[in-house]
């Protein structure tokens, strides 16, 4: 697991530090959805069995450039792995869902000269999904989909331990009191030169108060450290 740092220090070593702008964004978000439990939200089917991107989000900023629009044709040469690392599980074969991402955070994302055209952003994103690799990471630790729950703090430890960084978990309570919460959701988080780095800076230790739960019912939220983690197979 050293190496893997290695790789991502020697790489960013490389590139000088320059300084940026106050607007500009400080962070950039590679996010990761669990197919069976965002289908289960989205009530969608899904036969993929491995982690796969949802997006890579700068911290700052939605919708940066609503002129640059999405041409699947400046990306052609990477739509077989888009196909497989970033799929579109409400509509496959469609390119909707990379047409919303990069308006919404491509536009944003793009500011940074490193992430200015559309085969740039895209292809950045898979390099850092590949980089990371999650799901043989999980699958190395032992943390595979199953009947069983997972205590959050095991597979917070597995994820920021091999990373060396705090990530940011993500589930889904599927009802205020459950006894459990399932997995959906993981980001891992790169500095403007992609070395990795904190996704947050204080620790997700505190408590989620119950109006928070609530609220969180439909969708992703940081996990509740003590709240025993279902991680759902593949239906
Ligand atoms: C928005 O995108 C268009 C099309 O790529 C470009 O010509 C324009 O300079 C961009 N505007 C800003 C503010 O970046
Ligand atoms: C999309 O990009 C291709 C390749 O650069 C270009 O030929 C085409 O005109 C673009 N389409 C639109 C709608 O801008
Ligand atoms: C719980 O969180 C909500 C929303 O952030 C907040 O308004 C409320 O005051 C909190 N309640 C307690 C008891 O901390």
């Amino acid at each position: 697991m050293k190496l893997f740092l290695l790789h991502f220090l020697a790489a960013t070593a490389a590139s000088a530090f320059v300084m940026s702008p106050p607007h500009m964004w400080t962070k950039l978000i590679l996010t990761h959805h669990w197919p069976t439990t965002f289908c289960e939200m989205e009530h969608c089917q899904s036969t993929i069995d491995s982690w796969t991107l949802h997006g890579l989000w700068p911290d700052k900023g939605i919708e940066c450039n609503s002129s640059w629009h999405f041409n699947v044709s400046l990306i052609e040469d990477l739509i077989p792995d888009m196909d497989k690392s970033w799929p579109d599980l409400i509509s496959p074969e469609s390119p909707k869902f990379w047409k919303y991402e990069w308006q919404k955070h491509g536009t944003c994302a793009a500011k940074a000269e490193s992430l200015n055209s559309q085969h740039k952003y895209f292809s950045k994103a898979l390099e850092l999904y590949h980089k990371a690799d999650l799901d043989s990471v999980l699958k190395k630790f032992g943390i595979t989909p199953s009947k069983q729950y997972y205590p959050f703090a095991h597979i917070e430890e597995v994820i920021d331990s091999f990373y060396g960084i705090k990530s940011k978990i993500q589930c889904v309570h599927p009802s205020k009191n459950a006894v459990y919460q399932i997995l959906g959701q993981i980001e891992i988080c790169f500095t403007p030169d992609f070395s990795l780095m904190d996704c947050e800076k204080e620790s997700s230790k505190k408590p989620l108060n119950s109006s928070v739960k609530a609220e969180a019912k439909s969708g992703f939220s940081v996990c509740d450290p003590n709240v025993p983690v279902y991680y759902p197979p593949m239906i």
